[in-house]
């Protein structure tokens, strides 16, 4: 279908349609003008049936990520149906309250299939919520972050040249909820702002123009136990926050920006320049811009003041965990042409010992940069680097980039980049992090922005940085994913497979 995003001709996108056949009234609405699929509301506790016709002229299929659902409701990319066939998804609300994403997962066709337009957002909501009588109805303001680039005929330009892949797709436009230039008007009083990474690729340090705090309350599994205020906040493809802000005090017609503030590290400083320069492209991640704007407009004498405490969260420890000497690893390498977890290409069924997991077991997991990257470069000097260099180089970029290569110092580094790992099922707590010291400068950009306190379901690792984490397996037997999200890495086979068994 087409919708009107710029001024002038229509933009052809994809859309989730949905009707709703049973349910409360507000179960779906549609965010105004807005390409992207009715916000979903449900209830923990609840059980949902969900007819999914595939009326594309491709394979695709539905993944509800963050929901802890049973391996066959997941959307695994096996169950990838032909045009004309319908899914029937049946499930329970396991989840507590949290902000969750619906979108495609067919193999190597997520990229294009959710930058055309197909995600929709999920909203649980539970009784411990409930209690807190946090900011809701029009006070809660859903913020759906994307970018998108438009051809002169207002048509979206997708994946073009090899290192649009390699670094992963990045527009020059911001879109929220579907609509650039995004303002929204609020009372002078606390909102609730529910924020999601819904970009292929783009990664945001969330800030306030004024440099008022940012006042998080959750992240992607839900409420934190307090608000946590910050500087800023990182917030990369796949993730959510919550963030509280109270416009109390603010005079009627004041305004407030919320920014991606600039920072370094996330991509090599070669590609950026590439994306800038050859792409013409007005936002080169990690530099300074808009998101959207808030206008104050009306004056209103009450507001809900900020709860002390939230919720209630138990803290996973080693002791928790089947394997506290032996993490299951999650281990990135990026080669020439290539982008993988665990030294592997995704393959339905390639199982490796490690990738299978007891039920009801919890389990440390860690994230680490391996071969090729920060730490490889450490470990075996610059030869190693060099390879993969001469190899990106050729795949990037061709001959023109390798002269331009040779000017810039730092073998293994200028290949590593920041990759938003997935796992699929239940959420996990973040444990520690290292940092290779030889990134220190550029992580010290964004080290403030993490909130690792509640639970997650995607967590941003850093060119050399080393993540543990704990993550329970319980309830269903089966394949689940774990992925980068950055969705043409994913596209790229960035992908892999737990079995639970
Ligand atoms: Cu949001 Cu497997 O993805
Ligand atoms: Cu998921
Ligand atoms: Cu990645």
């Amino acid at each position: 279908s087409a919708v009107s995003i710029l001024p002038g001709q229509p933009t052809r996108v994809l859309q989730y349609a949905g009707r709703l056949m049973k349910g409360p009234e507000d179960t779906l609405t549609q965010l105004p003008g807005s390409y992207l699929g009715p916000l979903m509301r449900l209830h923990k506790g609840q059980k949902v049936r969900i007819h999914f016709r595939n009326e594309l002229s491709e394979p695709t299929i539905a993944h509800w990520h963050g929901m802890h659902v049973p391996a066959l409701m997941d959307g695994h990319p096996m169950y990838a149906m032909e045009p004309g066939e319908t899914f029937v998804y049946e499930f329970e609300v396991l989840n507590r309250a949290s902000f969750n994403i619906y979108h495609p997962h067919p193999h190597e066709l997520t990229g294009r299939q959710v930058y055309h337009g197909l995600a929709g957002g999920i909203l649980v909501n539970d009784e411990e919520e409930a209690a807190l009588g946090l900011p809701a109805g029009e006070y809660e303001i859903p913020i759906v972050l994307q970018d998108r680039r438009f051809d002169a005929d207002n048509q979206l330009v997708y994946v073009r040249h090899m290192h649009e892949r390699m670094m992963g797709f990045h527009g020059d436009r911001i879109l929220v909820n579907g609509r650039p230039d995004f303002a929204v008007e609020v009372a002078s009083r606390a909102y609730r702002f529910r924020l999601m990474n819904g970009s292929n690729a783009r990664i945001y340090k969330l800030g306030w123009d004024d440099a008022t705090p940012v006042t998080v309350i959750g992240t992607d599994g839900g409420l934190l136990e307090t608000p946590e205020s910050k500087p800023y906040v990182m917030l990369a493809p796949g993730e959510r926050l919550d963030v509280w802000m109270d416009f109390s005090g603010r005079a009627v017609g004041s305004q407030l920006v919320m920014r991606s503030l600039p920072f370094s590290g996330a991509f090599p400083m070669m590609a950026r320049r590439m994306m800038g320069e050859m792409m013409h492209s007005a936002l080169p991640p990690g530099s300074d811009y808009p998101l959207f704007t808030v206008r104050v407009g009306r004056r209103v004498s009450e507001s809900p003041g900020l709860p002390r405490r939230l919720a209630k969260i138990s803290r996973y420890t080693l002791a928790d965990t089947a394997n506290p000497d032996k993490p299951v690893p999650l281990e990135i390498s990026e080669g020439p042409m290539s982008m993988l977890l665990n030294r592997r290409p995704y393959a339905h069924d390639d199982l490796q010992p490690f990738e299978r997991i007891p039920l009801g077991s919890v389990q440390l997991l860690e994230i680490f940069h391996g071969h090729g990257g920060p730490e490889d470069g450490m470990e075996h000097g610059g030869g190693h680097g060099m390879g993969m260099h001469g190899g990106m180089g050729m795949g990037m970029m061709g001959h023109r980039g390798m002269g331009m290569m040779g000017g810039s110092g730092g073998m293994g580094m200028m290949m590593s980049m920041a990759h938003p790992i997935h796992l699929h099922g239940q959420p996990f707590q973040i444990i520690s992090r290292t940092v290779n010291s030889a990134v220190l400068g550029d992580y010290a950009s964004v080290r403030d922005g993490f909130v690792d306190t509640g639970w997650k379901d995607t967590v941003l690792a850093m060119p050399g940085e080393r993540i543990r984490l704990i993550k329970p397996f319980q309830d269903f037997k089966g394949l689940f994913m774990y992925h980068c999200h950055n969705l043409e890495h994913e596209d790229m086979g960035m992908m892999r497979e737990f079995s639970i068994e």
